[in-house]
């Protein structure tokens, strides 16, 4: 292991361990096992405290500021496991053997190739498009990929070079040392369906999720590439889905850290019981729609400053901080109107997000050993830590949540701010799928009730006879 890695492993034990000894005085869980439906519970507007459905996918503990998936500790998966390993748990249920895990890494792999989704994505203007809008469009476009046939004999050779129409798109593949663009990827290498799997025409199936896993990154490597004015690159089928997503969205092969700190924060973004992104997208599913829309009913609903967007939103309010001296003087203003500071606060967890344990050492080691640089945005984010658990920690139970500082951490990785809610969605497409490919065995249509507070007993007046 890299010195680096080994490094980052030894921040995520310790920041393990303080959890447990700052939470050991919270009584533990009441951990029930199955639901006797119909279920009392007591709910709040927002459906607080409402209880939709079993799971055995994750539970989040907001007292102990626990999170587990599938029965293991969200630390020692950062400890140990990397995404393609935890995506799998998520979905399987168990952790796999060495040959199902090189069996679904192959098939991830095979469905990185989306020349039909991109050409047909870049025929928007995605420069100009929030990067989360462009990605919706994208995910629902690569439905087309997957459930309508190519016409084989309609696609050109990879050898043809493509003119400058309007249709192509010019894209940089490995250099060949040819003198013409070509822009087709590579012909996809459609992985080959296990015995009895999901067949292609069936877009709610199995194999669409792990399509959707490995083609939600390249789509958004790509509208990163294309906001920067550059071209798309073409997946690398020797790296890890860390790694290839950072090689796609740069350009250049990222280092053992930076594809470990990636891998980090892809486990830690996986999966997070009914969050508004999880529940949209189990609500469209439940209509027996298809996974694709499905999906992209979740990149909506994460898009909103309240969810997956918070990440982007609070360093655009670091930097309008600008210095770790007024945070005070800001926060004054901001509480005083009743404001809200991105990043912080959480509808269950009461105690620090224990996925804020792990990226604020993170952060705070890439920028003191790789990216001193991003050091000035750390030191008032720490300030502003520091203020806010001061004023609302014991009072309002407001700590640091997921959001708080991956920013810092996806700046350290050079990823723009417009894409940080984008690098969420990549991650979350795990706990999405997994949760509907679960939900879908027990099926039942979502369908909650407004209390009417209306009027009764109006009588109708025709147009002619209103007043006004
Ligand atoms: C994610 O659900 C999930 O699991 C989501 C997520 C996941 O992995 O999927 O964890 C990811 O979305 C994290 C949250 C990212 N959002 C933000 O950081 C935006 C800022 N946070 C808040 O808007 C808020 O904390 C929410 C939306 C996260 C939670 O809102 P709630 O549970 O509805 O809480 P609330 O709005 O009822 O607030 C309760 C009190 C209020 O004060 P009072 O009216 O009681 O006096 O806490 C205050 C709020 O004003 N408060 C804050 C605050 N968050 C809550 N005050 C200042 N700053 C904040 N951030």
């Amino acid at each position: 292991m890299h010195d680096d890695t080994r490094e980052i492993t030894e921040i995520i034990l310790a920041a393990g361990e303080k959890a447990r000894r700052e939470t050991k005085d919270e009584p533990d869980p009441v951990i029930t096992r199955t639901v006797e439906w119909p279920l009392t519970c007591t709910v709040g507007p927002g459906l607080e405290g409402a209880i939709a459905c079993e799971s055995r996918i994750g539970y989040v503990n907001g007292a102990k500021g626990w999170l587990i998936y599938r029965g293991y500790d969200i630390f020692d998966l950062c400890a140990n496991s990397t995404y393609e390993e935890v995506s799998y748990l998520l979905m399987y249920g168990v952790l796999p053997s060495a040959p199902q895990l090189a069996a679904y890494k192959k098939r991830l792999i095979g469905y990185r190739m989306l020349n039909k989704t991109l050409r047909l994505l870049m025929g928007f203007e995605v420069e100009t498009m929030n990067a989360m809008s462009a990605l919706r469009l994208g995910t629902n476009l690569m439905r087309q990929e997957f459930t309508v046939a190519d016409q084989e004999e309609g696609k050109p050779g990879t050898g043809d070079a493509i003119g400058s129409d309007e249709d192509s798109i010019p894209m940089e593949t490995a250099p060949r040392g040819e003198k013409k663009a070509i822009y087709e990827f590579n012909r996809p290498v459609i992985a080959e369906k296990e015995p009895g799997g999901m067949q292609s025409h069936d877009p709610s199936g199995l194999e669409a999720c792990f399509h959707i896993l490995s083609g939600v990154a390249t789509i958004t490597a790509a509208i990163g590439r294309v906001r920067q004015n550059r071209m798309p690159v073409e997946p690398d089928p020797e790296l890890s889905h860390a790694a290839n997503l950072l090689y796609m969205l740069s350009g250049r092969k990222p280092s053992p850290l930076e594809e470990r700190i990636m891998d980090v924060a892809l486990i830690l973004h996986a999966d997070h019981g009914m969050n508004a992104s999880t529940f949209a997208t189990m609500v469209v599913a439940s209509t027996l729609s298809d996974i694709y829309l499905s999906v992209g009913a979740g990149i909506a609903a994460l898009h909103g400053p309240l969810h997956g967007g918070a990440n982007e939103e609070v360093i655009r309010t670091l930097m309008a901080i600008g210095d770790a001296k007024r945070v005070s003087a800001v926060l004054d203003e901001v509480l005083a109107r009743k404001g809200r500071i991105p990043g912080f606060g959480h509808r269950v967890y009461k105690a620090y997000d224990p996925r804020a344990r792990i990226l604020g050492p993170l952060a705070q080691f890439l920028v003191e050993q790789k990216r001193r640089d991003k050091k000035p945005l750390f030191d008032i984010a720490r300030e502003l830590e520091r203020e806010m658990t001061a004023r609302l920690g014991a009072e309002k139970k407001i700590f640091p949540n997921v959001d708080f500082f991956s920013g810092i951490v996806y700046s350290c990785l050079d990823i723009a701010p417009d894409m940080f809610t984008t690098m969420f969605a990549v991650s979350r497409t795990a706990g999405w799928t997994a949760r509907v490919m679960e939900y879908l065995q027990h099926n039942r249509i979502f369908r909650p009730r407004a209390m009417y507070i209306g009027e009764f007993n109006n009588t109708y007046v025709p147009l002619a006879d209103r007043a006004g």
